[in-house]
């Protein structure tokens, strides 16, 4: 965690169908508002965290999804983690080029959500899955 970032009650959904994504979709957009992010902004993180729901869902094999409001003594911010206990991503370089994908997808999920937020951090390995952190600040 970043030093200095205050954190308030995460919202925890589970992610094991598309229905879950959806919800996340409600929940993430719900609390980009509660932070006064503009509508582009609302829109760009809800954007991301479908992406990546869907990649918890179908590579991860289903996993959590938490959403917290973030402060950091001038800005609130929405912080979300993706977490599943999937096979990991082998090759995270190849992984986040734009267009790579290992199945029949177009490749833009992770490279456009990294483009989409202000901060994003990978932690992936067979052992014990991958979490991704993202945080979208209101300016
Ligand atoms: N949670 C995950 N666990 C394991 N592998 C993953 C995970 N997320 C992504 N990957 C791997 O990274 C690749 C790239 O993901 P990305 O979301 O960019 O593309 P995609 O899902 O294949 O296609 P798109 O999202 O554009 O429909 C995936 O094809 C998959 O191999
Ligand atoms: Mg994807």
């Amino acid at each position: 965690m970043t030093t200095g970032v205050e954190l308030g009650q995460p919202q925890a959904q589970s992610v094991r169908s598309d229905e879950d994504v959806v919800r996340v979709r409600q929940l993430v957009r719900a609390v980009a508002v509660s932070v006064k992010l503009s509508l582009v902004d609302q829109t760009k993180v809800v954007t991301a965290a479908s992406e990546l729901a869907r990649n918890t869902l179908v590579y991860g094999g289903g996993g959590s999804v938490e959403v917290t409001v973030v402060s950091n003594g001038r800005r609130k911010g929405v912080q979300i983690v993706f977490a599943d206990s999937g096979p990991g991503i082998a090759d995270l370089d190849l992984a986040m080029t734009d267009g790579y994908t290992s199945g029949g997808g177009l490749g833009l999920g992770l490279s456009g959500s990294r483009r989409l937020v202000d901060e994003f951090e990978i932690e992936t390995s067979a052992e014990s899955g991958t979490q991704i952190t993202v945080t979208k600040w209101s300016r």
